[in-house]
């Protein structure tokens, strides 16, 4: 019986490779994977598709565990030889040493490959901004300030970074990057994207993938990306986590595929499905969309994982199911490979009855497993399950910490100048106050050491909040004080009086870390509290500096005014406080730019690339698009002037590449980076378009007193949008090119 379904299946196999076209190596590697499926059980190959959280082979109870953190061999035991799991992800609880970590790794790799069925578990953790589940691992800033350095060299130094840690930690699967879009600033894992725009995501999600995963190849310094979470997830209509999102079959090609299809092209090896409803569907019980468009129109090869409880979720929350048994059924027929099940093994149970009363063919599980197999195959888990814990010399080294510190730099975003108050004088007398003023879980947001990056009690020694980097870089007398909580005022008489004694105050505005649906909020105003810190010190005379530390842009016009300088600091991480210090005292010249459109009103979230009717000041005068920043804007402390914009010439036909050149002047005496961005006005089209999209952009170095002239080829094709039929098009027309205040039309024939 085993045999002759092991002829089908090899002789299935060899006519796919032949169709394919495969090279010879790729021929060896499958056949080392079917000759592996060959040999599995349909409990095997159950247990090859689930994934468990560590807790459920810990001491203690789930979520309770014992401390210090031990395995359970028993609870091992029977996870590798009576579940076979394949897949185990996630930390107990809160950051581990790389020694903890080493040990936890090399007890499962030794139990997988010597027991069970022998083969290695591929282990699972969301090293989103740094390895942020391992004690003095490199903590970059989130994603939303990674975007805002629009720096993609930059960002690819970094993940790759982030790679070489989570490997030296035993760890080859990274749950990262986050690929929805930022288009709805309510949301509580805004912080966790590349912002709003399609474009600039798409250079991040490039940048990213190529420096987590490289060649891949076995390649013991990188690691499996994640692209996540398909499809939809980021825009929910409540602003809350994991509630319906609507958004129609055009606006999805135009927006929301583009990062995960740019990922695919990159050879992301996996995906992690979004937990949420998309046009009333659950995405997990949804085959248009695992199957149809993720697979055969993306041509994605990987491996597809469910997001936390998602099969459970399908009959306990979304209600399209009746039980587990049916909910697993929706879930294998829409095309998910594994499941992060995680807490228990009702999945596995129900699975392995489904194949035995033939509702579920073993030649699905067979699918799933190949491409789990591949993964690990690819990561050389195959060959080297137990890594060389001692080869990762570079783990939290100085060179490693220099590009977080370098990403922090350029992330900050300088909004406000007013009367070029910055850059401040390094003897000046400072108060700095604020919720985010000595806190380094604010700084760096959640995912840090714990889920939600509450718990002071792991954070990295040595590493220095806003207040100290202050004090640091400082020549005069740095005095700190509360002022207020997030959302209490705190020693309010003492800290005025400080700030009576001192030239400047900076104030240090927070957000409570938080995501997913503990980060749920209804107001996005900034709490009454900081704002009534900040009129009080403001009746002091003293000027004002903020420094926002957000998860999300929390509206703060009403007290906008008060403040002479700005700074959008985002959860800029680990050394965001000594970056955020050198950007306030001129050692770094500010160069981020916002990724996103800040909003000014909290019933007002209209992204740059609106619609004409959107304006809406055409007739009545009314606000319509009136953000407090708009997306692209910061700040520098050099000039920079934009002159002989050219677009080569005026006509171009559909397959032509548009030569755009710029000349910037530096007309100050300090070396500055400019980010060049290019946006694209479609003057007319079938569908309306929108007033503008970026199109292309480019950070250079402007020395000071000196010129630059900065080219771009911009394929007509990138002017495409997506048409009533849902195909990409460029329809003939005028089209204007933008870059500052400069703009030139062009006919498209
Ligand atoms: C989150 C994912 C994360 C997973 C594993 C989920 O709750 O939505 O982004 O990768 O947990 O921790």
């Amino acid at each position: 019986m085993r045999l002759i379904k092991t002829i089908t299946l090899v002789g299935s196999f060899l006519l796919a490779l032949s169709c394919n076209n495969s090279t010879e190596s790729e021929n060896e590697n499958y056949s080392e994977i079917n000759s592996i499926i060959s040999k599995m059980s349909i409990e095997e190959k159950v247990g090859q598709m689930t994934q468990i959280n560590l807790d459920v082979i810990s001491k203690g109870e789930i979520f309770n565990l014992q401390t210090p953190h031990q395995l359970d061999s028993l609870k091992l035991d029977s996870a590798i030889n009576h579940y076979f799991v394949g897949s185990i992800l996630n930390v107990g609880g809160h950051t581990y040493t790389r020694e903890h970590w080493e040990d936890i790794i090399t007890e499962i790799q030794t139990k997988a490959t010597t027991q069970g069925n022998k083969i290695p578990v591929i282990y699972g953790i969301d090293a989103i901004h740094g390895v942020n589940y391992t004690v003095d691992a490199t903590l970059f800033p989130q994603q939303i300030a990674q975007a805002a350095t629009w720096n993609p060299e930059l960002i690819k130094m970094g993940a790759a970074v982030s790679a070489y840690e989570c490997r030296a930690s035993g760890i080859p699967w990274n749950f990262s990057p986050v690929l929805d879009l930022g288009r709805q600033p309510l949301w509580s894992r805004f912080f966790e994207t590349y912002g709003e725009d399609v474009y600039l995501a798409k250079q991040m999600t490039k940048a990213t993938i190529n420096g987590y995963q490289g060649e891949t190849n076995g390649d013991k310094e990188k690691v499996a990306s994640c692209m996540k979470h398909f499809l939809g997830y980021s825009t929910p209509l409540s602003g809350k986590d994991r509630t319906p999102v609507w958004v129609h079959d055009r606006q999805l090609k135009e927006y929301y595929i583009p990062t995960f299809e740019t990922a695919i092209n990159e050879n992301a090896l996996t995906v992690m499905i979004n937990s949420g409803e998309l046009n009333g569907i659950p995405v997990h019980a949804n085959p248009e969309i695992l199957t149809t468009l993720l697979r055969d129109e993306l041509g994605f090869k990987g491996l597809a994982v469910t997001d936390w409880e998602d099969i459970i979720k399908l009959y306990r929350d979304h209600k399209v199911a009746r039980n587990m048994r049916e909910a697993v059924k929706l879930a294998i027929d829409a095309g998910i490979d594994m499941s992060m099940t995680p807490n228990d093994y009702s999945f596995n149970r129900a699975l392995i009855d489904l194949v035995k009363s033939g509702e579920i063919k073993e030649s699905r599980l067979d699918e799933s497993c190949r491409r789990i197999l591949w993964v690990k195959q690819q990561l050389g888990l195959l060959k080297n399950p137990i890594p060389d814990f001692d080869y990762y010399t570079e783990f939290g080294s100085e060179k490693h910490k220099n590009i977080a510190l370098e990403t922090a730099s350029e992330s900050i975003t300088l909004l406000k100048n007013k009367d070029n108050i910055l850059p401040l004088k390094k003897e000046s007398n400072i108060l700095v106050c604020g919720p985010a003023a000595n806190s380094l879980n604010i700084q760096n947001g959640a995912w840090t050491h714990t889920w939600q990056g509450i718990d002071s009690t792991y954070n990295t020694k040595g590493a220095l909040t806003f207040y100290e980097s202050i004090k640091q870089l400082s020549t005069g007398k740095v005095d700190y004080s509360l002022g207020s909580n997030l959302n209490q005022l705190q020693n309010i008489a003492e800290t005025v009086a400080k700030a009576k004694r001192s030239d400047i105050v900076v104030i240090c505005l927070g957000e409570l870390p938080s995501t997913e649906i503990p980060g749920n909020i209804n107001d996005l105003t900034l709490p009454k509290a900081q704002q009534e810190l900040i009129k009080a010190i403001s009746k002091t005379g003293k000027p004002i500096v903020f420094a926002l530390s957000f998860n999300r842009p929390r509206v703060i016009n009403e007290v906008e005014p008060l403040a002479s300088a700005i700074f959008h600091c985002y959860l800029s991480g680990d050394y965001g406080g000594m970056a955020f210090a050198k950007n306030l005292f001129g050692d770094v010249n500010p160069s981020g730019k916002l990724p996103f459109t800040y909003p000014k009103h909290t019933g007002s979230f209209i992204p740059y690339d609106h619609k004409y009717t959107e304006i809406l000041d055409i007739n009545f005068g009314k606000e319509g698009f009136d953000p407090q920043w708009e997306f692209g804007f910061g700040l520098s402390y050099s000039n920079f002037t934009y002159s002989n914009l050219n677009v080569g010439k005026t006509k171009y036909s559909s397959n032509d590449t548009i030569s755009v050149s710029i000349e910037i002047t530096n007309s100050s005496s300090l070396n500055g980076k400019e980010v060049i961005q290019v946006f694209v006005s479609d003057t007319v089209a079938s569908i309306t378009p929108s007033v503008k999209r970026l199109r292309a952009f480019k950070k250079v170095l402007i020395e000071a007193n000196s010129s630059q002239t900065v080219e771009f080829n911009i394929p007509i094709s990138e002017l495409a949008f997506v048409n009533l039929n849902n195909k990409w098009v460029v329809e003939p027309g005028c089209f204007v090119i933008k870059i500052g205040d400069l703009e030139k039309a062009i006919v498209v024939e």
